[in-house]
């Protein structure tokens, strides 16, 4: 019985243009020393018009799989942890599992804001314990520059575009994602809310907003509310999930937090009575990621060799919902080597897997030509 969801692969990308504090500082009346003191972050990634949350989630996704060692064909489980689907349906997975070529997977979307990481871990980890499948991907992945009033100098200087993802394998041996715990509390909901597009009460009228009195598909934040919220229960879900592990904070190498903020980390730190250093930190460069925050930090901590075998590492997340989450993980792997040649190989063989996809697309295009020749056939969606 494979009953321990081990991490084997991680990967992560990010849009190649980056934005300074003081580039925005030409947008909105706010200043480099302002962002960075109240937040820690200096620059952010922004997508390019042609990446999309599943383009750049695929990248991590390939990424990740690499390391494992893993083909696309022996996917089993896909799941995206997003707030910003370019589609309500298909899922940022499908299109996911579509650009991997990865036959066999069943593949969804988690919503759960900023914790949504974490969340995802713990799905794909229930689902190789029982049984039901004996890997996943789990992929953190966000364009919230496509979701940021640019005006709004209160949110648009914290947010920024990546994903990261991690492949999970069942093993009979112990370790892995040891122990997590899930919260939420929808009587915050206000606090921090996207609106769906849809969400519209007067149809066909162009209204400006939705009925909960938000800008339409425009984040909403109360930053203080959600910053008191956030300082609290990064401690305590870090206990809770310490107890359930049966362990102590001196048994954890590793906090890797969700990079919102490094005075809510701070604050954290100070209730866990931990040094900083016990927490990794890339705010600086990445802003506030929502969902891919997490992969993205554990990304950068196993390159900044934070992480070594048999390091107790802690993910902890919080965000809108409210929700807040953390996991337990063993971490318990050192990266195989992979040769140029392998890099290469890989790569054709998702041109290939493309190709397939569009022949399939064709071959039901055509199929459904004969069978209803006067019909009008709609675009495909991509
Ligand atoms: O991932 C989801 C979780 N989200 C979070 O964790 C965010 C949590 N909240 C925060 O991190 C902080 O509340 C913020 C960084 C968003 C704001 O920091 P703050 O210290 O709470 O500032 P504030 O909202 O209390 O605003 C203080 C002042 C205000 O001016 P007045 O009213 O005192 O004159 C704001 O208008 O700072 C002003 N302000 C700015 N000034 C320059 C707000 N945004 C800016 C800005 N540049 N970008």
């Amino acid at each position: 019985m494979m009953r321990y969801a081990h991490i084997v692969g991680w990967g992560c990308y990010l849009p190649e243009r980056t934005v300074t504090n003081a580039e925005l500082s030409q947008l909105v009346d706010t200043s480099d020393e302002w962002i960075y003191q109240r937040t820690g972050i200096r620059s952010r990634h922004i997508a390019a018009t042609n990446e999309t949350t599943a383009t750049l989630a695929f990248e991590a996704a390939a990424r990740a799989l690499k390391i494992a060692d893993l083909h696309p064909s022996q996917v089993e489980l896909i799941i995206v942890a997003t707030s910003t689907p370019e589609y309500m349906f298909p899922s940022t997975a499908c299109k996911v599992q579509d650009y991997l070529g990865a036959g066999r997977a069943g593949a969804f979307d988690l919503s759960a804001a900023c914790s949504g990481f974490v969340y995802a871990l713990q799905m794909a980890t229930q689902s190789i314990a029982t049984g039901s499948v004996r890997n996943a991907v789990v992929i953190g992945s966000e364009t919230m520059s496509r979701v940021i009033d640019w005006q709004d100098r209160s949110t648009c200087v914290l947010f920024g575009d990546g994903a990261g993802a991690v492949v999970l394998k069942g093993s009979s041996i112990p370790g892995g994602v040891m122990a997590t715990t899930l919260r939420s509390d929808g009587s915050g909901a206000d606090l921090l809310s996207l609106p769906a597009l849809y969400h519209n009460p007067v149809p066909i009228s162009g209204a400006e907003f939705s009925s909960n009195g938000h800008h339409k598909n425009i984040i909403d934040m109360d930053g203080r509310q959600v910053y008191r919220f956030a300082t609290n229960v990064i401690a305590t879900s870090v206990m809770d999930v310490l107890k359930q592990a049966e362990l102590t904070i001196d048994d954890i190498d590793l906090i890797i937090p969700h990079q919102a903020n490094t005075r809510i980390i701070e604050a954290a730190a100070k209730k866990l009575k931990v040094p900083m250093e016990k927490f990794y930190l890339n705010v600086e460069n990445n802003g506030n990621t929502s969902a891919a925050s997490i992969p993205l930090a554990l990304c950068d901590a196993v390159r900044d060799g934070r992480l070594r075998p048999d390091d107790n590492v802690v993910f902890v997340g919080f965000g809108g919902g409210l929700t807040w989450a953390a996991s337990v993980v063993k971490w318990d792997v050192t990266p195989p080597p992979v040769s140029f040649g392998d890099q290469e190989w890989k790569r054709i063989r998702y041109m290939m897997a493309r190709g397939r996809s569009r022949m399939r697309r064709w071959q039901r295009r055509v199929e459904a030509a004969i069978a209803h020749p006067s019909a009008r056939r709609k675009d495909d969606i991509d």
